[in-house]
């Protein structure tokens, strides 16, 4: 599975956020507390619906927003589509 793409809205320290990703590696890099781990978590919890932290849902909202949304566009290029049997 390959994440294309990340949309974040008020999601912990991130207001706006929009990320393409490299189909390889993709390198975060940045100072202590900017958010690399968030943007990881924001993928995981996206995927999973919780935090790999074990954090409340309610943790994850920017402070002081009622909501928090996450948008990813994955794609499956290594699995094959499904088939019926003859
Ligand atoms: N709900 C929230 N609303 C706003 N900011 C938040 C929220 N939750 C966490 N943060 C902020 O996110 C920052 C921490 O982000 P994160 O843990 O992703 O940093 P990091 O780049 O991984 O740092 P490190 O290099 O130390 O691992 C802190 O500044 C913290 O205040
Ligand atoms: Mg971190």
């Amino acid at each position: 599975m390959i994440i294309e793409s990340l949309e974040l809205k008020n999601y912990r320290n991130y207001k706006e956020l929009h990320m393409d990703l490299h189909p390889g590696t993709n390198v975060l890099y940045g100072d202590n507390a900017q958010g690399k781990t968030n943007i990881l978590e924001s993928m995981y919890v996206c995927a999973t619906t919780k935090s790999h932290k074990g954090s409340r849902d309610r943790e994850i909202i920017n402070f002081g927003e009622d909501e928090s949304h996450i948008k990813m566009n994955i794609r499956k290029n290594d699995v094959l589509p499904h088939r019926h049997a003859p």
